[in-house]
């Protein structure tokens, strides 16, 4: 058991809470990853606050103008009324619509309609709580969205084994992944969870990358080992190198072998930058699964969501839909697209030409929301700590051994301060 979860025990261990908690509630605690980080630097970080995974554009959430100007219009029925436990069924259908446009290599009849639930964090849960049995073997890569752990480990009780993303040429260890995946594997089963645009490093595989991890996971699901392989596509979409396979892992996995199930976790939390909505969707493809199967995947489904939260929010579903049917929706996201890939230029060309914080080494990183600095001889956990409290700039530390910045929620004007700060902090505490 955590640690934390010891002490909030023993805290309510004289209590009527403390008798009564079941194994779960006794194994649950909330971590001091990065939504404790981000809550610390809401209160310190007056200069810049580089924690957060949404998009911040002069300190406001970046909000589509669609979503904005229909939010007072919608009738009851489109507002408050009930939704189906899978969705409002246009929203499922446009979702995917938008999901073959995106990712052309996919073949709509042979997966099945995106089913919504509210929000991927949830998605994921759900495909635990189907999926995993207390001691299944579940991988993920070290550094990752500290929520994998909380779900898979302390929720769903899984054996947990992880690889490090990168081979030290910068690729993705295709080669780690699948030894990961073969001593994880038990009574012939694994789930594996890759998430690319990758949180914190912000990295997506290179098409020959892609298809090498294709590749191995087909050849290991040929072997006889049943492999469901969780694609959380959380910030799909934003790539910012040409070299970057843009499609979701899910179009080399949908159709590879009858036992290969793979399962698309994707929302617009971020894609559509509506982070409060809670709306996201699961969809699940393998090769030989027909209509008849998705019917009845569906029905698991509905039943794992009428047992949890019964069904999604209404008015998120309907302001989605209505931007996604919008005329101008395309031209939009492209243009705040555009905003964060501006960003990433401005951080690259600053990581190019520094002149100090040599001990920071950055990860790979070419899409998405973040990048990761690797720190050479040191603690992040006392950067995050003095960046916080001298210099008011919030940033999050993992392993203590790497620092996320989140160029996503600050301006371009500023990245230059923000990143010669911490590299000026690292020398200070460690020496150039
Ligand atoms: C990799 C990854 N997956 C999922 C999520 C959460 O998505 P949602 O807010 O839709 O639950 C996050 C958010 O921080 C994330 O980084």
């Amino acid at each position: 058991m955590h640690s934390i979860a010891e002490d909030l025990n023993q805290r309510l261990a004289t209590t009527v809470v403390g008798r009564t908690l079941s194994r779960f509630g006794q194994r649950i605690y909330f971590p001091k990853g990065i939504v404790a980080q981000s809550n610390e630097a809401k209160k310190s970080a007056t200069t810049f606050n580089a924690t957060v995974g949404i998009a911040l554009a002069d300190g406001e959430p970046m909000i589509l103008p669609t979503i904005q100007d229909n939010l007072p219009r919608l009738s009851p029925s489109e507002s408050i009324d009930y939704a189906p436990p899978g969705g409002d069924n246009r929203l499922r259908v446009l979702w995917k619509e938008e999901m073959l446009r995106k990712n052309p290599s996919i073949q709509g009849e042979k997966i099945s309609l995106p089913a919504v639930v509210p929000g991927i964090t949830s998605g994921i849960s759900m495909i635990a709580d189907l999926f995993v049995n207390e001691g299944d073997g579940v991988v993920f890569t070290d550094l990752c969205w500290d929520n994998y752990p909380l779900i898979f480990e302390t929720r769903a009780e899984a054996t947990c084994v992880t690889f490090a993303p990168f081979t030290p040429r910068g690729e993705f260890n295709v080669p780690g992944m699948v030894t990961a995946l073969k001593s994880a594997a038990r009574q012939g089963k694994v789930v594996l969870v890759l998430n690319f645009p990758h949180n914190p490093t912000g990295y997506t595989p290179t098409l020959r990358d892609a298809q090498a991890l294709a590749a191995e996971l087909v050849a290991l699901a040929a072997s006889g080992l049943q492999v469901v392989v969780l694609c959380d596509d959380a910030y799909f979409g934003l790539f910012y190198e040409e070299d970057v396979y843009r499609e979701s892992l899910f179009s080399l996995l949908y159709d590879a072998h009858e036992n290969l199930l793979a399962v698309k976790i994707d929302g617009a939390t971020k894609e559509d930058y509506v982070w409060g909505f809670r709306v996201g969707f699961l969809t699940f493809g393998a090769k030989g699964l027909t209509a008849d199967h998705f019917e009845a995947i569906n029905q698991k489904v509905l039943g794992t969501i009428r047992t949890t939260i019964s069904s999604s929010s209404r008015v998120g579903q309907t302001l989605l839909y209505r931007e996604l049917s919008s005329l101008v929706y395309h031209g939009i996201k492209v243009k705040y697209a555009k905003v964060l890939e501006e960003r990433f230029k401005t951080v690259k060309a600053i990581l190019a030409n520094r002149a100090t914080g040599k001990r920071l080494h950055p990860l790979p990183f070419n899409s998405g929301y973040f990048m990761t600095l690797e720190l050479d001889g040191g603690s992040t956990e006392d950067l995050r700590k003095y960046l916080l409290k001298t210099e008011g700039i919030g940033t999050i530390a993992f392993q203590d051994k790497y620092l996320r910045i989140a160029y996503s929620s600050v301006d371009n004007r500023d990245l230059r301060a923000l990143f010669e700060t911490i590299f000026q902090a690292a020398d200070h505490l460690f020496g150039a």
